[in-house]
């Protein structure tokens, strides 16, 4: 059997095995966000997603080198876009990573780090399927350097410092408009701002 047709036949295999898996488990306990998957639903879902990558691109190589002109863009940029899921640190742990289904996993440790960089840049550029992962990247591949950059800062989650989370924060959306409220207030404590500092006349 060609390769690619083997695939295919694995994945709808393995496809109906987690549908029963699924379906059987949501008829007994519900469909709730707030279950754990099972240890099987689990690996099946993740050998699927691996499968579903083609192997050109799991193998690609990062083609972008790393700098910490590029780890510190892309900490911003995760900063900015996915710690409101995986948190500044990546361990998952927000009010919406937590309650998703899958939950956000924690990105430090071992299953994702030994995601080659070839199949992270794929799930950040394409998302995943039936999760809360959205799909990030537009335009052609070839051009996608953030995504890239990105990648490389996946593989720094596992040691960022105290001072790297905590100017994170300031680059998170929420840190950013009290970080915002705080200069209007202060400005407005010394006399030189508008007069009223309640956040009803933010005037944005
Ligand atoms: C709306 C919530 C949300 C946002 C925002 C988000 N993610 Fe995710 N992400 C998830 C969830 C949920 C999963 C787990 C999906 C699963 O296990 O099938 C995930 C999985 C991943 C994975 C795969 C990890 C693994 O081990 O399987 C990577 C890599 C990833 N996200 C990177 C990012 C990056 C980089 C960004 C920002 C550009 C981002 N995510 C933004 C929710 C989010």
């Amino acid at each position: 059997m060609r390769r690619a047709a083997k695939a295919t036949f694995v994945a709808l295999g393995a496809a109906a095995v987690v549908t029963g898996l699924v379906v059987g488990k949501g008829l007994r306990h519900g469909f709730s966000a707030r279950d754990e998957p099972t240890a099987a639903e689990a690996w099946v879902a993740r050998k699927l997603r691996i499968l579903a990558i083609p192997a050109l691109e799991r193998g690609a190589r990062n083609p972008v080198a790393v700098s910490a002109e590029v780890l510190t863009s892309a900490r911003r940029h995760f900063a900015d876009h996915c710690a409101s899921c995986h948190a500044n640190d990546g361990s998952g742990d927000t009010a919406i990573g937590k309650n998703l289904y899958p939950k956000a996993p924690d990105m430090r440790t071992a299953p994702t780090q030994h995601l080659s960089d070839g199949e992270l840049f794929y799930i950040i550029r394409n998302g995943i399927r039936l999760s809360g992962m959205p799909a990030w990247g537009d335009g052609p591949a070839a051009d996608d350097a953030e995504s890239w950059g990105l990648v490389h800062f996946l593989r720094r989650l596992p040691y960022l410092s105290a001072a790297e989370l905590a100017q994170m924060k300031q680059w998170n959306p929420v840190g950013r408009l009290e970080a915002q409220e705080d200069e209007r207030i202060e400005k407005f404590l010394s006399g030189e701002g508008p007069a009223d500092p309640s956040p009803s006349h933010h005037g944005q």
